[in-house]
């Protein structure tokens, strides 16, 4: 038998919020990794982030990246820092799990890829969700002809304006969630055939060269919606809470086929657990670089288009 893999040792870059609400509990209930190190550009709020985790605490992230006993970075920095500190991590050595939108455009993206390629380390975009077992399951059903072939997919994910008023940018935070599940669900020969925005939502029709077509939609201004839906030639798959899942959410995938409905019930699962394993375990095991690195050039290349509103 193999022997474990030691832990892979992690310092975060920045006291995110997404980092105390949920990756960095979900690290500690990961015995594949262990936080060593957070970073801040604030020596007290490094101090307190390090006393709630029980890690060292770091000021200034170039401080971080020197040290060595860091094998890999946590990056949830403001999306426009992404590209501009995985090259440093990168150049400093570090495997990299960078938070979502990796980067505001396919040329950024390319930067960082070639980097990580040239350093042989793993640059990984963190979409949690595709780390959820729930997915696995629909893809499972989808694979075993329980909707016949597939004909098209809907993909929305849209919230309620902040009570702040304050407003993310709305593609690259929002409609990334969908743009990814459309790879999921359909691969990711996705061509755009043209898409429309106002300044809190949107909207894009992609179809795959089978001629499967993919309708996403985007807000932050909108009535809660958080699912997709797989429609075939024999029924049909629907799955509420596909992109932001609690760690106690009980999923069910709705399948309705020859006039009857079924509801499938899964037990829980992290998605934030999952993708922090998945991440070490390619770490330990020096798989799925390539994969990791052409995932973030595509999804990059497709929000250019979807963003361009291409034909
Ligand atoms: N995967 C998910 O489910 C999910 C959910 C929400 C957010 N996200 C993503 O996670 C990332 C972080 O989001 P967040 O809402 O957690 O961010 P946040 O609370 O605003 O934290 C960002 C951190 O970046 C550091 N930082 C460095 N330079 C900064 C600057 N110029 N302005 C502001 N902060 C700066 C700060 O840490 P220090 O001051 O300690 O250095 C700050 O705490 C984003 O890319 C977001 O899209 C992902």
């Amino acid at each position: 038998m193999r022997p474990a893999a030691r832990p892979r040792r992690i310092g975060v870059l920045g006291c995110a919020d997404i980092a105390r609400r949920r990756m960095l509990p979900s690290m500690a209930r990961q015995p594949l990794v262990r936080l060593a190190a957070v970073a801040s550009r604030d020596a007290g709020r490094a101090a307190a982030f390090a006393a709630e985790f029980g890690c060292a605490a770091v000021t200034g992230y170039d401080a971080l990246l020197a040290r060595d006993d860091i094998d890999a970075v946590y990056l949830p920095l403001p999306p426009a820092l992404h590209v501009r500190w995985s090259l440093r991590a990168l150049e400093a050595g570090k495997h990299v799990l960078c938070e979502k939108p990796f980067a505001p455009d396919a040329v950024q993206a390319r930067l960082a890829v070639d980097a990580a390629r040239k350093h042989g380390l793993l640059l990984m975009e963190s979409f949690m969700f595709l780390h959820h077992a729930q997915h696995a399951e629909v893809l499972r059903l989808l694979g075993s002809g329980a909707i016949g072939e597939l004909r098209s997919v809907t993909a929305e994910f849209a919230i309620p304006r902040l009570a702040s008023g304050a407003l993310a940018s709305t593609l690259p935070e929002v409609g990334a969630y969908p743009v990814r599940a459309a790879q999921l669900l359909a691969g990711s020969e996705l061509a755009v055939l043209g898409a429309g925005s106002g300044e809190t939502y949107g909207s894009a029709l992609l179809a795959t060269p089978q001629g499967v077509t993919v309708h996403l939609t985007h807000g932050l201004d909108h009535a809660y919606r958080n699912r997709y839906a797989l429609w075939g030639s024999g029924g049909r798959i629907s799955l509420d809470r596909a992109y932001s899942t609690p760690d106690d959410h009980v999923p069910v995938i709705h399948l309705e086929r020859g006039g009857s409905r079924e509801h499938l019930t899964l037990p829980p699962d992290s998605q934030f657990t999952n993708v922090i394993g998945a991440f070490a375990r390619a770490v330990a095991d020096g798989t799925g670089f390539e994969r990791a690195a052409q995932d973030i050039m595509r999804q990059a290349e497709l929000m250019d288009l979807v963003g361009a509103g291409a034909i």
